[in-house]
């Protein structure tokens, strides 16, 4: 039968780091807290556009493929904080990319978008239409971190992942999913306003920053993602004991902990890289799976499952079949252009928009 699988994975993860102690300088908060409560000790702060750091996630995960940007006949991005609404970040992707041979969308499911393209990837080959689809996760979010807010402004950090889908007709891809979203609790994570390219319009800037009633989204983050991984297990007929490894959303170690711990798997199955880059929404799986893939984690025939939750408030769970190769056949030169700018140089437009940090007022 027709499925699709993954043959191409690559991240970008922008230079500047922003850590803990940077933020003990900015907030009252403490690296104790920030790693106790959320697992993260530093993330990265990205001096270009979220489309330039999907661009070269991609390239990277085309050379893994063996591809080329002609190659591609659809490009997926998974984004919620894009250069623009319109042009999608897709198009500017394709645009970075030179794959004039592809279709392009973006897909706005907050921290479950790299499950949802990959889904959604998977029926476009499956169905026939499509050969070798490029989804990319990919995320500038602070640009919406407001640094007068400590609840959200620890959290976050900017990065993208990417991976190369084609069809096979090997017994590998996809085996069974679930996707689901709460709109009636949409608003308790929420950025009402404005997309992370050009001025900010709006007179309010609480309107235009993160928002978040976190244990709230935590509870039900914890809930869905054991639940909905549970619910795909059972439509793939597999048992937890056969899977290898829990790739899930990094918003959060306790949640990742809390899913492992009501699923029943075994710590050693999950895969956590929460403490390098914090949460990038629809950035973390890829990724996770690239890094994963570079430790050895991901064996050939390997059982993957993907769970996220996030913003909408949506969630989703993959079951998926690894293949043959865990080697990427090329590897990509491409680079980000460098920067001398520091972190904080990066931040000063967000503390002149929503404020001065408490530390520095
Ligand atoms: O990607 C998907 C979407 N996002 C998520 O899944 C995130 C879900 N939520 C969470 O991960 C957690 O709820 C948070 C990490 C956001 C917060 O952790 P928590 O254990 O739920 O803390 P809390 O909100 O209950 O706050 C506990 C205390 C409060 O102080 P009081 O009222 O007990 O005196 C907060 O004011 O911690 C305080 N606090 C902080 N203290 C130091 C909140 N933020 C900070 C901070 N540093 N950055």
């Amino acid at each position: 039968m027709r499925n699709a699988e993954i043959t191409g994975w690559g991240k970008c993860m922008p230079p500047n780091v922003l850590s803990n102690h940077d933020l003990e300088q900015l907030v009252d908060t403490s690296d104790e807290w920030i790693t106790s409560r959320t697992g993260i000790k530093e993330r990265r702060i990205s001096h270009v556009e979220a489309s330039e750091l999907g661009a070269v996630a991609a390239k990277r995960a085309l050379a893994a493929a063996g591809k080329t940007a002609e190659d591609v006949d659809l490009i997926l991005v998974a984004t919620c904080s894009g250069d623009s609404i319109i042009p999608a970040t897709a198009s500017l992707v394709q645009k970075h990319l030179e794959a004039w041979n592809a279709a392009a969308m973006d897909i706005n499911a907050a921290c479950s978008g790299f499950v949802y393209g990959l889904v959604t990837g998977t029926s476009m080959i499956s169905s026939g239409g499509y050969e070798t689809v490029l989804i990319v996760g990919t995320e500038k979010l602070h640009y919406i971190m407001d640094f007068t807010d400590r609840n959200t402004c620890v959290l976050f950090g900017d990065g993208a992942g990417a991976v190369v889908l084609e069809a096979t007709e090997d017994d590998a891809g996809l085996l069974a999913s679930d996707l689901g979203i709460d709109g009636s609790v949409g608003h308790i994570l929420e950025v009402p306003v404005d997309g992370s390219h050009g001025d900010r319009t709006h007179p309010d800037p609480q309107m235009c920053g993160i928002s978040m009633e976190g244990q709230e989204v935590f509870k039900r983050a914890v809930t869905k993602m054991g639940e909905s991984s549970t619910i795909s297990l059972e439509k793939a007929g597999i048992a937890l004991e056969e899977v290898d490894l829990l790739i899930p959303h990094q918003a959060n170690v306790r949640i990742i902990d809390a899913t492992a711990r009501r699923l029943g798997l075994d710590e050693g199955k999950v895969f956590v890289n929460i403490h390098s880059y914090g949460n990038t929404s629809a950035a973390t799986i890829p990724v996770a799976l690239t890094e994963a893939l570079e430790q050895g984690r991901i064996q050939p025939g390997s059982l993957i499952v993907f769970a996220a939750f996030g913003g909408g408030l949506t969630w989703g769970s993959a079951v998926y079949r690894w293949g043959k190769r865990i080697e990427p056949i090329a590897e990509s030169d491409a680079q980000l252009p460098p920067t001398d700018l520091t972190t904080m140089d990066l931040l000063q437009p967000n503390f002149d928009f929503f404020g001065l940090p408490e530390k520095m007022a």
